[in-house]
Protein backbone atom coordinates (compact mmCIF):
# COMPACT_ATOMS: atom_id res chain seq x y z
CA UNK A 1 0.00 0.00 0.00
CA UNK A 2 1.20 3.66 -1.10
CA UNK A 3 0.47 6.56 0.88
CA UNK A 4 -0.36 9.36 -1.27
CA UNK A 5 -1.78 12.94 -0.46
CA UNK A 6 -5.19 11.80 -1.39
CA UNK A 7 -5.21 8.61 1.13
CA UNK A 8 -7.35 9.21 3.53
CA UNK A 9 -6.08 10.35 7.17
CA UNK A 10 -7.28 7.61 8.98
CA UNK A 11 -5.65 4.94 6.87
CA UNK A 12 -2.14 7.43 6.93
CA UNK A 13 -2.40 6.69 11.04
CA UNK A 14 -2.96 2.84 10.45
CA UNK A 15 0.04 2.71 8.36
CA UNK A 16 2.61 4.69 10.53
CA UNK A 17 4.73 2.43 12.76
CA UNK A 18 4.05 3.52 16.32
CA UNK A 19 6.05 6.29 18.06
CA UNK A 20 7.81 4.11 20.71
CA UNK A 21 10.53 6.96 21.71
CA UNK A 22 8.95 10.57 22.69
CA UNK A 23 11.54 12.90 23.68
CA UNK A 24 9.24 15.49 24.13
CA UNK A 25 7.71 13.60 27.34
CA UNK A 26 10.54 15.27 28.88
CA UNK A 27 9.77 18.88 27.92
CA UNK A 28 6.48 18.89 28.40
CA UNK A 29 6.41 21.27 31.21
CA UNK A 30 8.88 24.50 32.84
CA UNK A 31 9.33 22.09 35.92
CA UNK A 32 10.49 19.11 33.96
CA UNK A 33 12.91 20.91 31.44
CA UNK A 34 14.41 22.64 34.60
CA UNK A 35 14.96 19.16 36.09
CA UNK A 36 16.40 17.44 32.70
CA UNK A 37 18.46 20.33 32.25
CA UNK A 38 22.11 19.68 31.57
CA UNK A 39 23.76 23.02 31.84
CA UNK A 40 23.01 25.62 34.00
CA UNK A 41 24.49 29.60 33.81
CA UNK A 42 25.12 30.70 37.64
CA UNK A 43 25.94 33.99 38.70
CA UNK A 44 29.14 32.66 40.02
CA UNK A 45 30.76 31.40 36.81
CA UNK A 46 30.89 34.91 35.92
CA UNK A 47 34.12 37.26 35.83
CA UNK A 48 33.03 40.97 35.16
CA UNK A 49 35.98 42.59 32.60
CA UNK A 50 36.34 46.99 33.92
CA UNK A 51 37.47 49.64 32.27
CA UNK A 52 39.74 52.12 34.96
CA UNK A 53 41.32 55.63 33.45
CA UNK A 54 42.79 58.47 35.60
CA UNK A 55 41.04 61.12 37.03
CA UNK A 56 37.66 61.87 40.07
CA UNK A 57 34.04 61.57 39.40
CA UNK A 58 33.89 60.79 36.04
CA UNK A 59 32.61 58.11 33.29
CA UNK A 60 32.80 57.73 29.76
CA UNK A 61 29.94 56.09 27.32
CA UNK A 62 32.51 53.82 25.00
CA UNK A 63 30.01 54.06 21.98
CA UNK A 64 30.89 50.69 20.70
CA UNK A 65 30.26 48.82 24.28
CA UNK A 66 27.27 50.52 25.39
CA UNK A 67 26.13 49.95 28.90
CA UNK A 68 30.21 49.51 29.47
CA UNK A 69 32.20 53.07 30.65
CA UNK A 70 35.21 53.70 31.30
CA UNK A 71 35.62 55.03 35.33
CA UNK A 72 37.62 56.58 37.51
CA UNK A 73 38.97 54.72 40.57
CA UNK A 74 36.31 56.65 42.97
CA UNK A 75 33.51 55.48 41.02
CA UNK A 76 34.84 52.19 39.56
CA UNK A 77 34.98 51.38 43.91
CA UNK A 78 31.09 51.71 43.68
CA UNK A 79 30.23 49.92 40.52
CA UNK A 80 32.64 46.92 42.37
CA UNK A 81 30.71 47.15 45.39
CA UNK A 82 27.65 46.88 44.02
CA UNK A 83 28.19 43.62 41.90
CA UNK A 84 29.56 42.02 44.20
CA UNK A 85 26.24 42.62 46.17
CA UNK A 86 24.73 40.88 43.17
CA UNK A 87 26.85 37.90 43.66
CA UNK A 88 30.27 38.44 41.14
CA UNK A 89 33.04 36.93 42.50
CA UNK A 90 35.65 38.19 40.45
CA UNK A 91 36.41 41.45 38.41
CA UNK A 92 39.24 41.83 35.15
CA UNK A 93 40.95 45.56 35.12
CA UNK A 94 42.16 47.26 32.46
CA UNK A 95 43.63 50.26 32.36
CA UNK A 96 43.21 53.35 30.00
CA UNK A 97 46.73 55.10 29.90
CA UNK A 98 47.15 58.57 29.21
CA UNK A 99 48.90 58.41 25.43
CA UNK A 100 52.24 60.86 27.63
CA UNK A 101 52.64 57.74 29.34
CA UNK A 102 53.03 55.15 26.82
CA UNK A 103 56.10 54.01 25.32
CA UNK A 104 57.86 51.01 23.15
CA UNK A 105 58.56 49.35 26.60
CA UNK A 106 55.81 49.47 28.04
CA UNK A 107 57.90 51.31 30.85
CA UNK A 108 54.49 52.43 32.81
CA UNK A 109 52.82 48.63 33.22
CA UNK A 110 55.30 48.13 36.04
CA UNK A 111 55.08 51.46 37.86
CA UNK A 112 54.08 50.54 41.04
CA UNK A 113 52.54 53.56 41.95
CA UNK A 114 50.42 53.53 38.10
CA UNK A 115 46.65 53.06 37.55
CA UNK A 116 46.02 49.34 38.12
CA UNK A 117 48.28 48.89 40.98
CA UNK A 118 46.57 52.29 42.33
CA UNK A 119 43.34 50.35 41.61
CA UNK A 120 43.92 47.23 42.82
CA UNK A 121 44.89 48.37 46.37
CA UNK A 122 41.93 50.82 46.74
CA UNK A 123 39.53 47.98 45.92
CA UNK A 124 41.36 44.94 47.78
CA UNK A 125 40.64 47.54 50.81
CA UNK A 126 37.10 48.74 50.08
CA UNK A 127 36.00 45.26 48.80
CA UNK A 128 38.34 42.61 50.40
CA UNK A 129 36.53 39.77 49.27
CA UNK A 130 36.33 40.50 45.44
CA UNK A 131 38.92 38.27 43.28
CA UNK A 132 40.94 40.78 41.47
CA UNK A 133 42.11 39.69 38.03
CA UNK A 134 45.10 41.87 36.59
CA UNK A 135 45.90 41.84 32.71
CA UNK A 136 49.48 40.80 31.76
CA UNK A 137 50.53 42.66 28.84
CA UNK A 138 51.56 45.48 27.32
CA UNK A 139 49.25 47.12 25.05
CA UNK A 140 47.60 49.62 26.71
CA UNK A 141 50.89 51.53 27.78
CA UNK A 142 52.82 50.67 24.40
CA UNK A 143 52.93 53.70 22.30
CA UNK A 144 53.15 50.93 19.16
CA UNK A 145 49.43 49.23 20.52
CA UNK A 146 51.32 46.14 20.57
CA UNK A 147 51.33 43.62 23.39
CA UNK A 148 55.12 43.46 23.26
CA UNK A 149 58.57 45.51 22.45
CA UNK A 150 58.59 46.32 19.24
CA UNK A 151 61.80 46.51 16.71
CA UNK A 152 62.55 47.27 13.19
CA UNK A 153 58.84 46.15 13.09
CA UNK A 154 58.93 42.92 14.93
CA UNK A 155 57.53 41.97 18.34
CA UNK A 156 60.57 40.98 20.62
CA UNK A 157 59.57 37.86 22.24
CA UNK A 158 62.13 37.39 25.32
CA UNK A 159 62.78 41.14 26.14
CA UNK A 160 58.80 40.93 26.46
CA UNK A 161 58.78 38.89 28.56
CA UNK A 162 61.39 40.34 30.91
CA UNK A 163 59.19 43.29 30.91
CA UNK A 164 55.98 41.21 31.84
CA UNK A 165 57.36 39.63 34.55
CA UNK A 166 57.87 43.04 36.68
CA UNK A 167 54.36 43.98 35.61
CA UNK A 168 52.90 40.69 37.05
CA UNK A 169 55.47 41.40 39.97
CA UNK A 170 54.33 44.71 40.30
CA UNK A 171 50.53 43.58 40.02
CA UNK A 172 50.63 41.16 42.84
CA UNK A 173 52.34 43.43 45.31
CA UNK A 174 49.60 45.64 45.23
CA UNK A 175 46.97 42.63 45.87
CA UNK A 176 45.82 40.55 42.61
CA UNK A 177 44.05 37.73 43.31
CA UNK A 178 45.37 36.41 39.76
CA UNK A 179 47.71 37.68 37.05
CA UNK A 180 46.52 37.06 33.47
CA UNK A 181 49.10 37.23 30.52
CA UNK A 182 47.00 37.98 27.40
CA UNK A 183 50.05 39.15 25.42
CA UNK A 184 50.68 35.43 23.82
CA UNK A 185 54.33 35.62 24.14
CA UNK A 186 56.12 32.25 24.30
CA UNK A 187 57.73 31.47 28.40
CA UNK A 188 55.55 33.97 29.58
CA UNK A 189 53.71 31.77 31.81
CA UNK A 190 56.18 29.93 33.30
CA UNK A 191 58.58 33.00 34.01
CA UNK A 192 55.77 34.72 35.66
CA UNK A 193 55.42 31.90 38.11
CA UNK A 194 59.33 31.33 38.95
CA UNK A 195 59.31 35.67 39.27
CA UNK A 196 56.18 35.19 41.58
CA UNK A 197 57.38 32.44 43.47
CA UNK A 198 60.84 33.70 43.67
CA UNK A 199 59.16 36.71 45.79
CA UNK A 200 56.88 34.79 47.71
CA UNK A 201 53.62 34.99 45.83
CA UNK A 202 52.96 31.56 45.96
CA UNK A 203 48.95 32.15 46.53
CA UNK A 204 48.88 34.62 43.51
CA UNK A 205 47.31 32.69 40.53
CA UNK A 206 48.05 32.35 36.79
CA UNK A 207 45.02 32.49 34.43
CA UNK A 208 46.73 32.14 31.40
CA UNK A 209 45.14 33.26 27.74
CA UNK A 210 46.02 30.35 26.47
CA UNK A 211 44.54 30.23 23.38
CA UNK A 212 43.85 33.26 22.41
CA UNK A 213 42.95 34.10 18.48
CA UNK A 214 44.45 37.20 15.94
CA UNK A 215 40.70 38.14 16.55
CA UNK A 216 38.79 41.03 14.27
CA UNK A 217 36.14 40.72 17.91
CA UNK A 218 38.23 42.75 19.99
CA UNK A 219 37.74 45.98 17.76
CA UNK A 220 35.37 47.65 20.70
CA UNK A 221 37.72 46.69 23.82
CA UNK A 222 40.59 48.49 21.91
CA UNK A 223 38.30 51.82 21.40
CA UNK A 224 37.70 51.41 25.27
CA UNK A 225 41.67 51.49 25.94
CA UNK A 226 42.71 53.37 22.49
CA UNK A 227 44.87 50.22 22.16
CA UNK A 228 45.12 49.56 18.61
CA UNK A 229 48.22 48.97 16.80
CA UNK A 230 49.90 51.44 15.43
CA UNK A 231 51.04 49.30 12.38
CA UNK A 232 50.18 46.05 10.94
CA UNK A 233 48.16 43.28 12.96
CA UNK A 234 48.93 40.67 15.73
CA UNK A 235 48.87 37.65 13.76
CA UNK A 236 52.89 36.96 14.76
CA UNK A 237 51.96 36.45 18.42
CA UNK A 238 47.93 35.84 18.59
CA UNK A 239 47.06 32.77 16.62
CA UNK A 240 45.38 32.06 13.26
CA UNK A 241 41.90 31.64 13.42
CA UNK A 242 41.68 28.52 11.35
CA UNK A 243 43.69 26.79 14.08
CA UNK A 244 42.56 24.15 16.22
CA UNK A 245 45.23 21.84 17.06
CA UNK A 246 47.57 24.98 17.76
CA UNK A 247 45.45 25.92 20.51
CA UNK A 248 45.71 22.74 22.43
CA UNK A 249 49.48 23.17 22.03
CA UNK A 250 49.42 26.33 23.37
CA UNK A 251 47.21 25.02 26.35
CA UNK A 252 49.60 22.05 27.18
CA UNK A 253 52.53 24.37 27.54
CA UNK A 254 50.65 26.96 29.95
CA UNK A 255 49.81 23.83 31.86
CA UNK A 256 53.64 22.93 31.79
CA UNK A 257 54.57 26.30 32.70
CA UNK A 258 52.29 26.38 36.00
CA UNK A 259 48.69 27.85 34.52
CA UNK A 260 46.07 27.65 37.31
CA UNK A 261 43.24 28.01 35.08
CA UNK A 262 43.41 28.41 31.31
CA UNK A 263 40.81 30.27 28.86
CA UNK A 264 39.98 30.54 24.90
CA UNK A 265 39.44 33.80 23.62
CA UNK A 266 37.32 34.77 21.75
CA UNK A 267 34.52 32.57 22.63
CA UNK A 268 31.44 32.32 20.59
CA UNK A 269 33.62 32.01 17.46
CA UNK A 270 35.61 29.26 19.50
CA UNK A 271 33.13 26.98 20.82
CA UNK A 272 34.94 23.85 19.12
CA UNK A 273 37.86 24.73 21.00
CA UNK A 274 36.58 25.17 24.72
CA UNK A 275 34.67 22.04 23.78
CA UNK A 276 38.35 20.14 22.88
CA UNK A 277 40.15 22.16 25.78
CA UNK A 278 37.92 20.66 28.21
CA UNK A 279 38.25 17.13 26.79
CA UNK A 280 41.79 17.40 27.43
CA UNK A 281 42.47 18.93 31.56
CA UNK A 282 41.09 18.93 34.55
CA UNK A 283 42.00 22.50 35.12
CA UNK A 284 39.06 25.14 35.49
CA UNK A 285 38.39 26.35 31.86
CA UNK A 286 37.72 29.87 31.08
CA UNK A 287 36.27 31.62 27.68
CA UNK A 288 36.39 35.59 27.32
CA UNK A 289 32.79 36.58 25.69
CA UNK A 290 34.73 39.78 23.88
CA UNK A 291 34.20 42.90 23.26
CA UNK A 292 32.83 42.14 20.01
CA UNK A 293 30.38 39.73 20.58
CA UNK A 294 28.95 42.24 23.33
CA UNK A 295 28.89 44.87 20.58
CA UNK A 296 26.71 42.07 17.95
CA UNK A 297 24.42 41.52 20.59
CA UNK A 298 24.01 45.20 21.85
CA UNK A 299 23.37 46.38 18.27
CA UNK A 300 20.53 44.12 17.11
CA UNK A 301 19.06 44.32 20.39
CA UNK A 302 19.02 48.73 19.75
CA UNK A 303 17.96 47.84 16.51
CA UNK A 304 14.78 45.79 18.46
CA UNK A 305 15.53 43.18 16.22
CA UNK A 306 16.58 40.28 18.61
CA UNK A 307 15.33 39.70 21.94
CA UNK A 308 18.11 41.16 24.06
CA UNK A 309 17.97 39.05 27.50
CA UNK A 310 17.19 35.79 26.02
CA UNK A 311 19.84 35.69 23.35
CA UNK A 312 22.26 37.12 25.94
CA UNK A 313 21.69 33.85 28.38
CA UNK A 314 21.48 31.70 24.94
CA UNK A 315 24.70 32.66 24.13
CA UNK A 316 26.34 32.31 27.87
CA UNK A 317 24.72 29.00 28.20
CA UNK A 318 26.46 27.83 24.97
CA UNK A 319 29.62 28.38 26.36
CA UNK A 320 28.93 26.16 29.45
CA UNK A 321 27.69 23.74 27.26
CA UNK A 322 31.00 23.68 25.18
CA UNK A 323 32.51 23.21 28.41
CA UNK A 324 33.30 26.63 29.62
CA UNK A 325 33.24 26.56 33.93
CA UNK A 326 33.70 30.50 34.16
CA UNK A 327 32.83 33.48 31.65
CA UNK A 328 34.58 36.43 31.38
CA UNK A 329 31.79 38.94 30.07
CA UNK A 330 30.41 42.80 29.82
CA UNK A 331 26.69 41.20 30.31
CA UNK A 332 28.27 39.75 34.05
CA UNK A 333 26.08 42.75 35.74
CA UNK A 334 22.54 42.03 33.73
CA UNK A 335 23.35 38.19 33.80
CA UNK A 336 23.61 38.44 37.29
CA UNK A 337 20.02 41.11 37.44
CA UNK A 338 18.69 38.46 35.23
CA UNK A 339 19.41 35.23 37.56
CA UNK A 340 18.09 37.23 40.72
C1 LIG B 1 45.21 42.87 25.36
C2 LIG B 1 43.82 42.37 25.44
C3 LIG B 1 42.86 42.45 24.41
C4 LIG B 1 41.67 41.98 24.97
C5 LIG B 1 41.93 41.60 26.28
N1 LIG B 1 43.29 41.85 26.56
C6 LIG B 1 42.92 43.01 23.05
C7 LIG B 1 43.93 42.57 22.11
O1 LIG B 1 44.58 41.54 22.25
O2 LIG B 1 44.12 43.31 21.15
C8 LIG B 1 40.37 41.94 24.24
C9 LIG B 1 39.14 41.83 25.04
C10 LIG B 1 37.89 42.12 24.31
O3 LIG B 1 37.86 42.33 23.08
O4 LIG B 1 36.87 42.13 24.99
N2 LIG B 1 46.25 42.04 25.47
Amino acid sequence: DVINPSTPQSEVSQNITPVTQRPRRLRRTETLRRMVRENTLRVEDLIYPLFVMEGEAQRETIPSMPGCDRYTLDLLLQEVREVYELGIGAIALFPLIPSAQKDNAGTESYNPDGLIPRAVQTIKQAVPDILIITDVALDPYSSEGHDGIVQDGKILNDETVAVLVKQALVQAEAGADFVAPSDMMDGRVGAIRQALDAEGWINVGILAYSAKYASAYYGPFRDALDSAPKFGDKKTYQMDAANAREAIKEVELDIAEGADIVMVKPALAYLDIIYQIKQRTNLPVAAYNVSGEYAMIKAAAEQGWIDEKKVILETLTSMKRAGADLILTYFAKEVALMLR
